[in-house]
């Protein structure tokens, strides 16, 4: 059965057949569509995104789909935290109307031969250290806009590479879509939301607030006059290194939204960091504006 349907009248629907019928009737409505893609275990930031898409739009539709495509051999597919139920709860609280939460074989049924690939802006950052993950998202991203078709589709800063990179394959391939992108959701003390950060053991959890603080560093250094990225990179990863904790995966400062290499920050620049903290990778980064 592809359809669940909660007491206050969320919809929970897992084939693309039923979605798509779904979609019709809402489209035939004249309401606009706002759609926030998710791989589920929802926190504060997802309902940040979903809230904004019901404010901005008509009807909400939220997919939960942990994409094989986008993780290596070795990472945590399997892993990767999943409670659809709370899902549901959550995403109803935020105002969402549908969630699309299919499985594997809909999306990827024996056969499937077709990937996206957006070029350059995927070689750098989390692209070199997880070569396929932007293929894996572009891909999955493309199928989700063809089956849902919004009107404006929702993502956060705290990916910023998947957000310039998937604004780039909606240009380049003339998707009739508009993205927008959500400043990044933390928690109190500074730490980046993620559904990794369940990974965390009580100490590690203290020692992740290495990325928050390094960054709050580097925007400082800047602020105080500091433009050189060789500098400024090496200060950085002095500081994480501190941290025992912690292995850096990279440190970069690059113009934004290009991401071009720059020798010294001028413009638009994000510092965007992915450090292990134990076992577990985080990314965090930041966008300024520098005169
Ligand atoms: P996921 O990691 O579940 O994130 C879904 C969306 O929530 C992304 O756009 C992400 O940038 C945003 N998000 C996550 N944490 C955030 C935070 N602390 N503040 C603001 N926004 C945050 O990103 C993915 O899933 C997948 O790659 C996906 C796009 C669904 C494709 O599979």
């Amino acid at each position: 059965m592809g359809v669940l349907q909660t007491a206050k009248g969320i919809r929970v629907i897992t084939t693309i057949g039923e979605i798509k019928e779904v979609i019709t009737k809402v489209k035939r409505q004249g309401k606009t569509i706002g759609f926030v893609p998710t791989m589920g275990y929802l926190h504060e930031g997802h309902l940040t995104l979903m809230r904004k898409a019901a404010a901005k739009t008509d009807f909400v539709v939220a997919s939960i789909f942990v994409n094989p495509l986008q993780f290596g051999v070795g990472e945590d597919f399997e892993e990767y935290p999943r409670d659809l139920e709370r899902d549901v709860r959550l995403a109803e609280s935020a105002g969402v109307s549908l969630i699309f939460a299919p499985g594997v074989a809909e999306m990827y049924p024996d056969g499937y031969g077709t990937t996206v690939e957006v070029t350059r802006l995927t070689d750098r950052l989390c692209g070199r250290s997880r070569p396929g993950h932007f293929r894996g998202v572009t891909t999955v991203v493309t199928k989700l806009f063809n089956i849902i078709e919004p009107d404006i589709a929702f993502f956060g800063q705290k990916d910023a590479q998947q957000a310039v990179v998937l604004r780039k394959m909606a240009a380049d391939l003339n998707m009739n879509l508009e993205i927008e992108i959500v400043p990044i959701v933390r928690e109190p003390d500074g730490l980046a939301m993620s559904s990794r950060n369940k990974y965390l053991d009580p100490e590690e959890r203290k020692a992740a607030l290495v990325l928050s603080k390094a960054l709050l560093l580097a925007k400082n250094l800047i602020n105080s006059g500091a433009r050189n990225t060789a500098d400024l990179k090496r200060e950085v990863t002095g500081f994480i290194g501190r941290e025992p904790k912690a292995r850096i995966d990279y440190v970069d400062i690059l113009s934004f939204p290009g991401l071009e290499e720059i020798e010294n920050v001028s413009g638009q620049v994000i510092i965007a960091l992915a450090v292990f903290i134990g076992d577990t990778r985080l990314i965090d980064n930041v966008v300024l504006e520098v005169d």
